[in-house]
């Protein structure tokens, strides 16, 4: 890893957190996820599971997480299995941890190899009724290919069918929510460099320069910051491609008198960041194209000011389309009189404004987190509205962070040039 890894003591704290919420006689096993296949004996980057390092901290394949707090055994009750490199390993792809890096990383005292696991568990297990097994159960999951603890979960089953099964993941999900302050170090670092890259396009950007090679200046500033690159696949869409919501093609020429809508974040030690901003491929915004831009800037910090605790993600969005009524109004793409008799399960706004404007982030871009629940201080969302429209050949979307704070919203993105004159000052550099 080419990071500065987090405090243990936070890997600490969230263990001791999650023990807290446990049945009496459990045992919680939670597995890292697979290195992903792709053609031949070709593999994809490894991505750990999110709920094993929000626990642990290790960024290694063919980890597991036990932890049995009624364990009879103090040395039972928490205990991190990590891959033994072999010879051959070593050789090949480079030694994975030794149990004292281990041991470091996560601040777990029991560190042993990958291989003892199953002894271990068929130990464990007898001693407990309650099984804490991990599960993907966000809303919008794809969840056709299996992951390495669904496939434990049967495993488990056939092993233990009289067990009591008990899923692990939401009560994760829960404590993820609400980001701890070394976390916000993190993300707030993703969000840097982030804005390192969009400093360094600003000045790239040009009449005549590719989507793609827009995308290329982007992924050299993370690396060279010691990002592992994009916390998701970038979106550069220039002219009307900036209302595709999720063009990923990224190949075709910026022109002059257009728009770029770059949605764009890096990640760091496994946080990300997600921005989006839109600026002109000539350096200079059109009246028009200013007028929409601060119409989208105006709901932006509008929005970011409705994102209180106590308030649920569809009344606030219900509040932040009235915003964005109110600016489509002015800018002639929506007719007061026709606003006033809407129906209201069809609003005229989503024919411009067709998304939801904000989302739980953290370790996840789309980070966990139940949609009915009421916002709290210290969940950091993305506030990201946006007005796409095609027959102008425009598209504007403004994306930054806020953590819910207690008086008021703290702004992630606040050293980011933003304003018309700070885009149009920073790419005349
Ligand atoms: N980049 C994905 C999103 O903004 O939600
Ligand atoms: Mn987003
Ligand atoms: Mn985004």
């Amino acid at each position: 890893m080419r990071y500065e890894p987090a405090d243990p003591q936070f890997f600490v704290r969230n263990r001791k957190r999650l023990l807290e919420q446990l049945k009496p006689s459990s045992l919680v096993v939670i597995h890292s996820n697979d290195i992903m296949p792709t053609n031949a004996d070709g593999t994809m980057g490894f991505r750990q599971n999110n709920d094993l390092f929000y626990l642990s901290g290790i960024d290694q394949e063919e980890t597991v997480l036990v932890l049995c707090p009624d364990a009879a055994l103090e040395a039972d009750r928490e205990i991190l299995f990590v891959r033994e490199t072999s010879e051959h390993l070593a050789i090949w792809e480079g030694a994975r941890h030794t149990k004292e890096e281990a041991a470091k990383l996560s601040g777990v005292k029991n560190v042993q190899w990958s291989d003892g696991f199953e002894a271990v568990l068929h130990r464990l297990a007898p001693q407990v009724e309650h099984l804490y097994l991990q599960t993907n159960e966000y809303h919008r999951a794809d969840t056709s290919v299996e992951t390495r603890n669904r496939r434990f979960i049967t495993q488990c089953q056939n092993r233990y069918p009289l067990h009591k099964y008990e899923r692990v993941s939401v009560l994760l999900a829960e404590m993820r929510t609400v980001k701890d302050p070394e976390e916000i170090k993190f993300i707030q670092k993703a969000i840097d460099i982030t804005e390192a890259g969009f400093r360094r396009v600003l000045k790239f950007i040009k009449p005549g320069v590719g989507e793609w090679e827009i995308e290329a200046e982007y992924i050299h500033e993370f690396i060279r910051r010691k990002s592992r690159g994009f916390a998701y696949t970038p979106i550069i869409g220039s002219g009307k491609n900036a209302c595709v919501l999720h063009y990923v093609e990224n190949n075709r020429i910026c022109e002059d008198g257009e728009m770029v809508l770059m949605d764009v974040g890096a990640e760091y030690g496994n946080w990300v960041g997600d921005m989006t901003r839109t600026v002109p491929v000539n350096g200079k915004f059109t009246e028009r194209q200013k007028a929409v831009y601060e119409a989208v800037l105006r709901v932006m910090y509008g929005a970011s000011e409705i994102l209180r605790p106590g308030l649920i993600l569809s009344e606030y969005q219900k509040q932040v389309l009235e915003l964005m009524e109110v600016e489509l109004i002015g800018l002639g793409l929506i007719d007061s009189e026709e606003a006033k008799k809407q129906d209201e399960s069809k609003k005229l706004v989503k024919k411009y404004f067709m998304h939801g404007t904000s989302h739980h982030l953290g370790l996840d871009v789309h980070d966990v987190g139940h949609p009915t629940s009421e916002f709290k201080v210290g969940m950091v969302f993305t506030v990201e509205p946006g007005i796409y429209i095609p027959e102008e050949n425009m598209g504007v979307r403004i994306e930054n962070e806020f953590i819910i704070g207690e008086e008021r919203n703290i702004d992630l993105f606040a050293h980011y040039p933003t304003t018309v004159e700070e885009i149009e000052a920073a790419m005349a550099e």
